[in-house]
């Protein structure tokens, strides 16, 4: 007998055993019995800003004092300030912003639009990639996580992304698995047909894949490829936007600009659910004299933009963005690099800002993976025992696959973060 009332996502239900969390402040969180773990994931990458952030507490309180709800067709200032604040830190290029209540629906309606806007049915999505949980947003997710949903992704085909470490291009250097990756793409293009593809959708710096930080030009050259073809540039940045990598969008880091930007997350640390679409011109255009056939009734729900506004001004006055850099740079890397000369189940090391991955192996020359690339569940048993050490030890980052994942907050203190490192660190020893 399950005896749990919650349904819990992705798991078998008789089988889950979670903590209960009675209370959050900065990286930090407690249960009941104070026990106390340093956030290592920011809960699923959402906390950029950690947990309670006062300013946007109290920003939530003071919106819902006035308005808690409004139709989306009716206008108000603080969802006005909400967007147009996104815009200024947006691309350039980007004209307006649709609201939803997170990234996966995010997802679905920049397909959507992308389909409507070209008059094409295709999308091209890569392995090694999540775009969320909805019917839409999971026909594009190329990981394990679609393997039970088999009649999902019709009118997606899939390419493989660069990812040197495993390279599906036989490549040994980066600029190598640059052109290989690129060549590949241009080729499914044609095979393809071009004037049948609407949208390519990729994830500027592959989140929960593995941190997959592209080489130097791949975002451009997949820029310039849909510039040839009119086919639209899709950046899911639910994961990594709002500084969680070292500036305000991935797509930032090599001066990109996509045509639909996703979000969610960072954008409010999560405070209130919400996630939504930066439209760029081609299809702001489109749907300038014809109506955009989709909307929500939350859409721009007025808490939600309260929290967005007030986050927007803490990353700012506060310079998180630059500081997620300056802490990647100088903190986390060498920390980990030193981890990867020490350890030999440690493979590779790499990220940007705070989003990093530890991958791990069973053996340093064949590379094979320590766990298998495999179905959808619970973490294999060999990295829920490293997940446990590492509560043990007072810190909870994130597993998946063969991977421990680092996404801390970006207040995070900076000698928390070296202790919380050394402390995985630990836990990887044995
Ligand atoms: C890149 C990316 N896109 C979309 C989603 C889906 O977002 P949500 O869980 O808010 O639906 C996620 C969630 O982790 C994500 O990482």
């Amino acid at each position: 007998m399950v005896s749990d009332p919650v349904f819990h996502p992705w798991s078998a239900q008789a089988k889950v055993a979670q903590e209960t969390v009675a209370g959050g402040a900065g990286a930090w969180f407690w249960n009941q019995a104070g026990e106390r773990w340093l956030d290592l994931h920011s809960q699923l990458g959402n906390l950029n800003l950690g947990h309670q952030h006062p300013a946007v507490v109290a920003a939530i309180r003071e919106q819902a004092g006035r308005l808690c709800t409004l139709a989306p067709s009716f206008r108000a200032e603080v969802r006005d300030e909400a967007a147009r604040l996104i815009l200024e830190v947006a691309p350039a290029g980007s004209r307006s912003v649709l609201f939803t209540t997170g990234g996966a629906e995010a997802v679905e309606h920049a397909l959507r639009m992308a389909r409507v806007a070209t008059g094409r049915p295709k999308i091209l999505a890569a392995h090694r990639s999540y775009h969320g949980a909805t019917e839409g947003a999971m026909g594009v997710t190329g990981d394990p996580r679609r393997w039970p949903l088999p009649t999902t992704g019709a009118g997606t085909v899939r390419f493989s992304g660069p990812y040197r470490y495993r390279s599906d291009f036989h490549a040994s250097t980066d600029a190598e698995e640059r052109d290989r990756a690129l060549d590949h793409l241009r080729r499914l293009v044609a095979y393809e047909g071009p004037a049948s593809i609407a949208a390519v959708i990729v994830e500027p710096v592959v989140g929960s894949n593995g941190v997959l930080v592209p080489p130097d030009g791949y975002l451009a050259g997949v820029r310039a490829l849909c510039d040839e073809h009119g086919i639209l540039l899709i950046a899911d940045e639910v994961m990594t936007g709002f500084g969680r990598c070292g500036a305000w969008f991935a797509s930032d880091l090599w001066q990109v600009r996509p045509d639909l930007t996703t979000f969610a997350k960072g954008v409010n640390s999560g405070y209130v659910p919400v996630g939504g679409v930066v439209v760029g011109e081609r299809v702001a255009d489109h749907f300038a004299e014809r109506p955009y056939p989709g909307g929500l009734t939350y859409s721009g729900h007025p808490l939600a933009c309260a929290s967005i506004v007030a986050s927007i001004g803490v990353l700012r006055d506060e310079g998180l963005i630059e500081r997620a850099a300056r802490l990647g740079a100088t903190v986390v890397r060498p920390l980990l690099d030193d981890l990867a000369a020490r350890l030999p189940v440690v493979g590779e090391v790499r990220g940007t800002g705070l989003a990093w991955a530890i991958e791990l192996v069973a053996d340093r020359a064949t590379r094979e993976p320590l766990v298998p690339y495999d179905a959808p569940g619970r973490p294999h048993p060999r990295m829920v025992e490293i997940l446990r050490a590492c509560r043990a030890r007072g810190v909870w980052p994130f597993v998946a696959a063969n991977r421990v994942h680092l996404f801390p907050p970006l207040v995070i203190d900076e000698d928390d973060l070296r202790a919380g490192v050394a402390e995985v660190g630990a836990a990887l020893t044995g």
